[in-house]
């Protein structure tokens, strides 16, 4: 009769946070994974707190995550704040979203500089509250020689838009005599927002949401999905673990076989 203990799941899976983590670099770690952050209304909604509750604790968040980001030596960690599509949201709530980048790098600025991170962005700055692109800018300009970790705010971000903008300026390129060529897809990335930036690997989404809702529709081709039901700002140092392991148990194939 099997012994009711089975020892494959002992030795094979390890149980704290800390063995996990180095189970984890001790393979492939996914160099770029993007989050899209949701959930943060409903949890407040749970607690009877305003939306805008939901959204501080989701900052808190980010923090714990690129720390871990960083540590696992992940190069690039792209996080959804805010959409081109979220203007639609009621005044107060766009207002505290526009505040959050520069709470978040006034408090840990510091910290983001001592752990060597890099703060990137990429959304449409035009339309931008002047103090909020102040904050951005600042921390893009005090990071810019760190060479750790990539923090890359999508702010004001639309995939669709910012394809179209690449096409246009192919276009007016192209009847320039700037470019002759027919478009690789290597030409049209460098058109991109994304273009110092390599494809995600991984895309976690929160809360139960399963679509793209307007993210990176053309450099997720190839990314690995992961859904979780657990809203954004409960989302832990374990289910970040998780998802990469689970992208670690994932055979990628690029169309291959
Ligand atoms: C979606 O949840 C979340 C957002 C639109 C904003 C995400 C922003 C943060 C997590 C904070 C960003 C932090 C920094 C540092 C800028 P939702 O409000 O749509 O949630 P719901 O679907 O439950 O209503």
């Amino acid at each position: 009769m099997l012994n009711k203990i089975n020892p494959w799941k002992t030795q094979n899976k390890p149980s704290s946070l800390h063995e996990r983590i180095d189970q984890i670099k001790s393979q492939e770690v996914p160099s770029h994974i993007a989050i899209i952050m949701d959930g943060n209304g409903r949890w407040a909604k749970k607690r009877s707190l305003p939306r805008i509750a939901g959204h501080h604790e989701g900052m808190k968040v980010v923090r714990k995550i690129t720390k871990l980001a960083n540590q696992l030596g992940v190069k690039t960690l792209t996080v959804y704040a805010f959409s081109t599509e979220n203007w639609k949201r009621p005044k107060r709530e766009v207002d505290f979203l526009m505040k959050l980048p520069e709470e978040f790098l006034g408090t840990f600025l510091p910290e983001l500089i001592e752990e060597n991170v890099s703060v990137k962005m990429m959304g449409y700055k035009d339309k931008l509250p002047a103090h909020t692109l102040k904050a951005v800018e600042k921390a893009m300009d005090d990071t810019k020689d760190n060479t750790g970790l990539i923090l890359n705010f999508a702010l004001n971000y639309g995939s669709r838009a910012e394809i179209l903008e690449a096409v246009n300026k192919v276009l007016t390129d192209s009847k320039n005599g700037i470019i002759e060529e027919t478009i690789s897809e290597e030409l049209f990335s460098s058109y991109l927002m994304t273009s110092e930036l390599k494809d995600p690997d991984l895309l976690i989404r929160t809360s139960g949401e399963i679509r793209l809702s307007n993210f990176m529709l053309w450099q997720l081709a190839y990314t690995e999905f992961w859904f979780t039901e657990v809203l954004w700002p409960d989302f832990s140092e374990e289910h970040f673990v998780e998802a990469i392991e689970v992208f670690q148990g994932r055979q990628r194939r690029f169309g291959g076989v």
